[in-house]
């Protein structure tokens, strides 16, 4: 082995010195990393006798790096397909603002909003089938990733053990474990199957109507995707709003799984989506981690992706501006990015008590030395929560989560499937808002000298301080030493109280036996206190921690706990207690700590928690749009529904067709906008590069030599970055499917012509066609990289003088406004570069004639 992989770099040493010198560098890192692991396992076996070696105990997600890899130029990213929402009524009077370049039909709709449990399909075709990405025999050379187009298959070879996963650009030598046979496949089914049908009961959407209709325009998803199978493009599918492609190619570390979103509707909520799971953690071992981690990735693709925030909806059915809020946070000392969507925001006030409008947003995970970040919650803050960046079997979801995805406008969530989070819960504002060395109780521990309890004192634990070899970024240094701190990078290095294995106050069975001359019992009902206690005449072991796990129960609004089966009452804010028998004290708990149910003791609570309706901050609710009252329990027509609709008697707004929105302010667009491939905001038609399937922004340069039609219009002037697709075969089909009809529809036919010759050897109206039609189809992208300039109101114009058209210019869903500046739109100076300026003028003034007698 150690031989072939030596020729193989001797190989590229000779032929290419660079790159071969880097092949060497890959494989001494490779050659490190296998003895690290090996010497991993071995010791994990001596803990462990018996367990195989694949007993991975969470799951890394590796979301952020594969959004990280698709922008990359050339990599596709997503498209947007229109679905039909509202039933189609009769045909009515049209509402449009103008375009119908694509000639369609068209209809009036009805404000709707019966959102309808979600229909989640799951696609397996693709299983297996995929010859350069499965594992079908043991040493298959698989690709992971993007390997270099023209490496040796074998080279650069993944690092199955790969720790700190990485998505890699590999080749992927299959095992035994790699391969799904028929019980890992129906293990998959099993688990999916149960994913989709908790997400039927966790979210409502609104029902697509008719089939659901998908582009597969390119290849869907990631890792080389999965192609749409045709008829989902013919005829769409049926009764279905999601439809999920999976796969089972391996994957490296442990990274159980991924998926992300490839198809989106006209309000950006995903449609399809490619969900990978590793055949290798398909066992049965790993069954409820694997719960725990598809229902985390599928999160992904629903929503808990920073692309799909940018398509986030208000309840006005408008794109939010602010979904995430980033900003230097001077009492953390770094950077932070925070979301600031409402109803996340109060949840989080109501889980940790954090009333004062210190409290902001709630923070994403920054990646503690992972590079980028965005599809997380910050660990330090939600431990446990199942959308923190990695997930076990302890995963829990939280109110905030199914929040983060009812804020995208396009579920409804029901909170009565969360879970109950205990990490940071009624903590308040400082909480969330110091670094973790300040926090208070449990949440802390700066020595591993003493024991202590777990922050829910469910378990006796330690305090894990690690020395790295290297300083901890500074914001993390907690520590007189540098490079001291806690054990996991997405905590930000906090030090706090891990469970002892056989620590559990709750779990008698997996728990050493209790300490009779301290009184001791465990059981369900035990908690983990601090305590000096021991029977009088005794004395306390020197092995003795100052902690013991005792029973407690709520009763008549006091906490009460019990030492050798006697029952004592602990004062409301907790604090020392003794028992006879017994020298010492028992430090009891705060009432609040372990009774608190609905009631929350933390300043600031509002009454009736706003109903859930409102965000509460210093004791007084802010309802929400569509609310009313000190307790937001009463709904209210807002803004009298904006005169653009009817209020009914429950408080709701029913708007007119035209209209959308809580309160009916919103304009909707004609469905020309969606069929175009724009996304509707306000009545204003918007098109962003990455909303398309295989679009990105790029230099006109690179598109010349393919977009035969458009390359002299191009030419002209317009260097920078156009908004178009990258692969060849896709910018042919953009010229057959998007600039020759637009080009035949501009062309004036009948009785035009004739004006049209007359203007002939002035000015060209086939080339004015054709330039609008190419400016439409490939417009200028603005300085951010994304958002595509509207086609310059003066282009239109000029078409429609040269051609005598009568382009309606001030279709906004189009072109931009007539007071355009510069360098805001495309094609604005399109004129003067075609025409020297004195024979413009000459045709100026001739236009203007010609305005005049139209
Ligand atoms: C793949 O693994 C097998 C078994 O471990 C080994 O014999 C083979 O040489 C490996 N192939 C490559 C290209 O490393
Ligand atoms: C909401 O969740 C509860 C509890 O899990 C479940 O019983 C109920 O059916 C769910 N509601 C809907 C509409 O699915
Ligand atoms: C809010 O922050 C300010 C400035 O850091 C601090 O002085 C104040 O005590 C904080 N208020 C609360 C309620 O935490
Ligand atoms: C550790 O924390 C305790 C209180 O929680 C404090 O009294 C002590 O000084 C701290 N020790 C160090 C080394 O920071
Ligand atoms: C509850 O406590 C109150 C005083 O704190 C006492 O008067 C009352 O008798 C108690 N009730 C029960 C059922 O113990
Ligand atoms: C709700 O609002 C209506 C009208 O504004 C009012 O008549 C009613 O009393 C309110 N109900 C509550 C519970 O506040
Ligand atoms: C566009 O092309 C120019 C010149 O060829 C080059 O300098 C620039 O880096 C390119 N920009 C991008 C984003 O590719
Ligand atoms: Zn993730």
């Amino acid at each position: 082995m150690l031989s072939r992989r030596g020729s193989d770099a001797g190989f590229r040493w000779g032929c290419k010195l660079g790159l071969g010198f880097v092949t060497l560098e890959i494989l001494l890192l490779f050659l490190y990393l296998e003895t690290k692991t090996a010497a991993y396992i071995e010791e994990h076996h001596t803990h462990d006798p018996g367990r195989g070696n694949e007993n991975i105990v969470s799951h890394s997600c590796i979301h952020d790096q594969i959004l990280e890899q698709r922008k990359k130029p050339g990599h596709k990213i997503y498209s947007v397909t229109p679905q039909v929402y509202q039933e189609s009524t009769t045909s009515k009077p049209l509402y449009r603002r103008g375009r119908a370049l694509l000639g369609l039909s068209t209809f009036s709709v009805k404000q709707r909003e019966a959102k309808q449990p979600i229909r989640i399909y799951l696609n397996y075709d693709a299983v297996g089938h995929s010859a350069d990405r499965d594992c079908r025999n043991v040493g298959d050379i698989v690709k992971l990733g993007e390997p270099p187009v023209n490496s040796v298959p074998g080279s650069p070879l993944c690092n199955v053990h790969g720790e700190p996963p990485v998505f890699g650009d590999c080749w992927y030598n299959c095992t035994l474990e790699d391969i799904s046979g028929e019980d890992k496949q129906q293990r998959l089914r099993k688990a999916l199957g149960q994913t989709v049908e908790w997400f039927g009961k966790a979210l409502a959407v609104e029902p697509v109507r008719g089939n659901l209709r998908l582009s597969g325009y390119s290849a869907c998803g990631q890792d080389g995707g999965v192609q749409l199978p045709r008829e989902y493009v013919e005829e769409g599918v049926a009764n279905v709003d999601l439809v999920l492609l999976v796969t089972t190619r391996p994957t490296t570390g442990n990274t159980l799984a991924w998926a992300v979103a490839c198809e989106r509707d006209q309000w950006g909520r995903a449609i399809a989506g490619h969900v990978n799971v590793a055949p290798r953690h398909l066992t049965a071992e790993a069954e409820t981690l694997l719960s725990a981690t598809l229902i985390h990735e599928v999160m992904h693709v629903l929503g808990f992706d920073p692309h799909a925030f940018s398509h986030f909806r208000d309840e006005r059915k408008r794109r939010r501006n602010k979904v995430t809020e980033q900003a230097m946070d001077e009492k953390i000392g770094r950077m932070v990015t925070r979301v600031v969507l409402p109803r996340v925001v109060m949840h989080s006030r109501f889980h940790y008590g954090a009333f004062s409008d210190n409290f902001t947003g709630l923070e994403l995970e920054d990646g503690g030395g992972r590079g980028t970040s965005g599809s997380h919650w910050e660990k330090r803050l939600l431990m446990n929560e199942i959308m923190t960046g990695s997930v076990d079997t302890r995963s829990v979801v939280s109110k905030m989560t199914l929040a983060l995805l009812e804020d995208s406008g396009w579920y409804e969530a029901n909170y009565s499937m969360a879970d109950h989070l205990d990490w940071g819960r009624n903590q308040g504002t400082n909480f969330v808002t110091l670094p973790c060395n300040l926090w208070k109780g449990a949440y802390h521990c700066n020595t591993s000298q003493f024991s202590g309890c777990t922050y829910n004192r469910e378990a006796e634990g330690y305090c894990p301080i690690v020395s790295y070899s290297i300083d901890l970024p500074h914001w993390a240094q907690y520590f007189p030493q540098a490079n001291k701190g806690g054990q996991s990078s997405l905590a930000d290095y906090c030090t706090y109280f891990v469970a002892y294995s056989d620590g559990s106050c709750t779990d008698a069975n997996s728990a050493r036996p209790p300490d009779r001359m301290l009184g001791e019992v465990r059981g369900s009902d035990s908690r983990c206190m601090s305590s000096s206690l021991v029977r009088t005449r005794f004395m306390r072991g020197s092995t003795a921690q100052g902690n013991g796990c005792y029973q407690h129960r709520c009763v008549n609004k006091t906490l009460e706990v019990a030492v050798d089966g006697m029952w004592k009452a602990c004062p409301e804010m907790g604090g020392p207690i003794q028992f006879p028998g017994f020298n010492g004290d028992l430090i009891c708990p705060a009432y609040h700590e372990l009774c608190s149910t609905v009631t929350m003791p933390a300043s600031g609570q509002c009454p009736n928690s706003c109903n859930f309706n409102g965000d509460c901050v210093g004791g007084q609710c802010h309802c929400f749009l569509g609310f009313q009252g000190h307790d937001c329990s009463n709904r209210s027509c807002p803004g009298q529904c904006s005169g653009h609709g009817q209020c009914l008697a429950n408080g709701m707004c029913l708007c007119d067709d035209r209209y959308a929105g809580i309160d009916c302010s919103t304009e909707v667009c004609d469905e020309q906008c969606s069929l175009h491939g724009g996304v509707c905001d306000n009545g204003k038609c918007e098109f962003r590069c990455s909303d398309y399937a295989g679009y990105t922004c790029q230099n006109s340069s690179v598109l010349l030599s393919t977009l035969s039609k458009c390359q002299d219009v191009l030419e002209i002037g317009h260097s920078g970055q156009h908004c178009a697709p990258s692969e060849p075969s896709v910018l042919q089909q953009l010229e057959e499917v998007v600039v020759m009809p637009n080009y035949h529809r501009l062309f004036p036919g009948g009785a035009r012509k004739l004006i049209n010759n007359l203007f002939h050897k002035q000015y060209d109206c086939d080339a004015a066609a054709k330039k609008l039609a190419c400016w439409i189809s490939i417009q200028k992208c603005d300085k951010d990289g994304d958002n595509r300039l509207r086609v310059c109101h003066s282009a239109c114009q000029s078409y429609n003088k040269a051609c005598g058209a009568s382009l309606d210019c001030s279709d906004l869903t189009l072109f931009s406004g007539e007071n355009e500046q510069g360098n805001q739109c495309t094609g604005s100076d399109e004129v003067s570069h075609i025409k020297p300026p004195r024979a413009l003028d000459a045709i100026k003034q001739m236009l203007l004639m010609y305005r005049c007698r139209e």
